[in-house]
């Protein structure tokens, strides 16, 4: 959750100092091998085979490993590159600012809101009348994850796939609402939502289908299937489920990812936060369950929530895992994947090793906390058949996982000493941790990766892979307690004290592949604001946007680094916003803003579409610091004070997804 526990160095320009893996061919480059269009091919056969419509027979786009790489520099397009979203920097925007601000030449327009009805007989939002039941048909709270993925070839539909992160019950419901209707209200503003969208071309404003036979609300009542290694252990089984392979409801989904086989990845992070536990062991502690948890009480009217009891006290146990959803099929039954561990989730990006093993990059994102990976144990079948596709359901299932320690410093000074290795957690179905069950490193994971010796980061959030370099750009949002008394100090790889702005490190796989057992890695930027100690932004020295706490990262299909922030008002007294960051060419490191987003909202779950012009960002927990009665946001429809709280006339904030055009 957005740290809502609420929770210049000058240098040489020589990011091409990498030794072997710097011009190496790498997997996954081309502009057209982007996972969202691959899985949009999977899903317009499927749209085909599923239902006749007549879209054509489609050729699934090529699995991209055979791609080679582009020159280094050709990824560094600046203003002027007509249909790559030619932009002029924003100006920084103050925190008071409660409107999502665009470079001039654009325009942003909402396309779903918290309460949008979305399955067919659902009622329109009506704040002052909520209840579970309108709540499950409807778009949920707190969107953070987000991607679009077309389902025909002229790019016309597409389904909207999104996870909601958390509630805020203090500003989505009037005082004196009955305790029972908040709560289970709230099981059902949580979970994740699969959206069909329409446009007439192209380029266009998408607008969403309510009761479209695509669409699915998963709440904290949905059925997940539980696989892997850990499946039906003992440490999963609890009263209400003895088999230990089927849980109801996934919690705190922050980042994801969409596969090639067009299915999403989300990941479960603050679950804690849900439960009422003793807090005196390890296996609870180490992942913040405690006795003074569960604020929302939820126990009170579902006693799974209550983890001090024998017959419920392995229920926090069945969250905290990467999830699948496949959005094609609103049957379908999601799944948790033990294979890759359990621990803060923020999310799991994938890219499709050039042998074919699928990796999965993942962040836990807790001060002190780990960057993860995941490859898979088969590899996968490119393509859209039935075959293929059920192979590639299991992909995840099974697999070597492990965890990342960075040695050497890691600055752009001319010397390749950022080495990196990751160290095995389990390999080939079994435990690589001394003292470790399979089950116990993959359901324990935080404490068996503790025996490793691991690098402790400053809050590893979005780790993802850019398909064009083949690099690996960790998110480190921040760590005010770094260099605390009693608390680690600086290191190689989380290099700065009292590191409330975050950094952002760069990792390059050996000889370009993502299954080595080690990696060379830069520190490539250490954001800030001009007061800021320390700053870097890989070896660029002209202006740049002030920039903090990067939360989630994306690329544009020439390989640019798109940063989201989550940042104010702790960190910095302006508006969070999207930032383009080029990782090649001369450019390097040149932070531009794209866009801020309203007063307390966090920018979540980028999507930048630059063939054709087009951005989309979840706007997450606008006004989050406000009340029902004094709302410190009105995003996005800035209903008049004093209007009524109607239908259509709540004055407060709604948690929406937002896509940005050229005007
Ligand atoms: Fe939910 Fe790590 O941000
Ligand atoms: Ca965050
Ligand atoms: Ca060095
Ligand atoms: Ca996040």
């Amino acid at each position: 959750m957005a740290g809502h526990t609420h929770g210049s160095r000058s240098a040489v320009t020589c990011h091409l100092r990498c030794g072997d893996a710097c011009f190496q061919p790498v997997p996954n480059t081309t502009e057209t091998s982007y996972f969202r269009d691959i899985a949009s091919s999977v899903l317009s056969r499927r749209s085909v085979v599923g239902t006749g419509l007549a879209v054509g027979a489609l050729t699934a786009l090529p699995v991209a490993q055979a791609a080679a790489a582009p020159r280094a520099g050709s990824g560094s397009r600046g203003p002027g590159n007509a249909g790559r979203l030619p932009f002029s920097p924003i100006a920084p925007v103050p925190a008071t600012v409660d409107d999502v601000t665009v470079p001039a030449g654009y325009r942003w327009d909402t396309i779903l809101r918290w309460g949008d009805p979305i399955l067919a007989g659902a009622p329109g939002f009506d704040a002052t009348n909520q209840t579970p039941e309108a709540q499950a048909g409807q778009f949920g709270y707190n969107n953070d994850y987000l991607d679009i993925i077309e389902t025909n070839r002229a790019g016309t539909t597409a389904l909207l796939v999104c996870n909601h992160e958390y509630t805020n019950e203090g500003i989505m419901f009037p005082p004196g609402t009955d305790p029972e209707t908040v709560i289970r209200t709230a099981w059902a503003a949580h979970g994740m939502s699969v959206v069909e969208l329409t446009r007439r071309t192209r380029g266009d404003v998408w607008t969403y289908l309510p009761g479209a036979r695509l669409n699915r609300r998963v709440t904290l009542d949905t059925p997940f299937a539980v696989d892997g290694p850990a499946a039906g252990s003992d440490l999963l089984r609890t009263k209400s489920d003895p088999t230990g392979r089927r849980v109801l409801g996934t919690l705190n989904n922050c980042a994801g990812g969409t596969t090639p086989w067009g299915t999403v990845l989300s990941g479960e992070e603050n679950f804690n936060q849900y439960f009422l536990a003793a807090g005196t062991d390890p296996k609870e502690t180490r992942y913040g369950l405690s006795s003074r948890g569960d604020s929302r009480n939820w126990r009170s009217l579902d006693p799974r929530f209550d983890a001090t009891t024998d017959d419920h006290r392995n229920e926090p146990n069945r969250f905290g895992w990467i999830v699948e959803l496949d959005p094609s099929d609103p049957t379908s039954t999601p799944v948790k994947h033990t294979a890759m561990g359990r621990f803060k989730h923020e999310g799991a990006t994938i890219v499709v090793n050039r042998d074919g093993h699928v990796v999965a990059y993942m962040g836990d994102d807790e001060r002190f906390d780990y960057v993860y990976r995941f490859v898979s144990r088969e590899k996968m079948r490119p393509g859209s058949s039935a075959k293929a596709r059920r192979h590639n359901l299991r992909l995840l299932s099974e697999g070597d996982l492990s965890v990342a320690r960075f040695t050497g410093d890691g600055l752009e000074d001319g010397v390749s000493d950022g080495a990196g290795e990751w160290l095995p957690l389990t390999r080939d179905g079994r435990s690589m941790v001394p003292g470790f069950t399979i089950e116990e490193v993959l359901v324990h994971t935080r404490l068996a990766a503790d025996v490793v010796q691991p690098t402790r980061m400053d809050r590893p959030e979005d780790v993802e892979p850019n398909l064009r370099n083949g690099r690996v750009y960790v998110a480190c949002t921040n760590n005010t307690d770094r260099g605390k008394i009693g608390k680690e100090g600086p290191t190689e790889a989380n290099p700065r004290p009292l590191n409330k702005d975050g950094h952002v490190v760069e990792m390059i796989p050996t000889r370009g592949d993502h299954t080595a057992d080690t990696f060379a890695w830069n520190l490539f930027l250490i954001c800030g604001d001009e007061a800021s100690a320390g700053r870097y932004f890989g070896g660029w020295d002209g202006p740049v946007s002030p920039i903090s706490c990067p939360d989630n990262v994306a690329f544009d299909s020439v390989g640019n680094l798109w940063v989201s922030t989550d940042g104010q008002p702790s960190a910095i007294t302006l508006d969070d916003g999207l930032f383009k960051v080029p990782v090649e060419g001369p450019e390097r490191g040149h932070v531009q803003q794209f866009l801020a987003v309203p007063a307390g909202a966090e920018t979540c779950g980028p999507v930048i579409r630059d063939r054709e012009d087009s951005v989309f960002v979840a706007v997450q927990h606008p006004g989050e610091d406000g009340s029902w009665d004094a709302p410190q946001s009105r995003f996005p429809d800035y209903v008049p004070a004093g209007s009524g709280a109607g239908a259509g006339q709540f004055a407060g904030p709604r948690p929406s997804v937002v896509q940005v055009t050229r005007a």
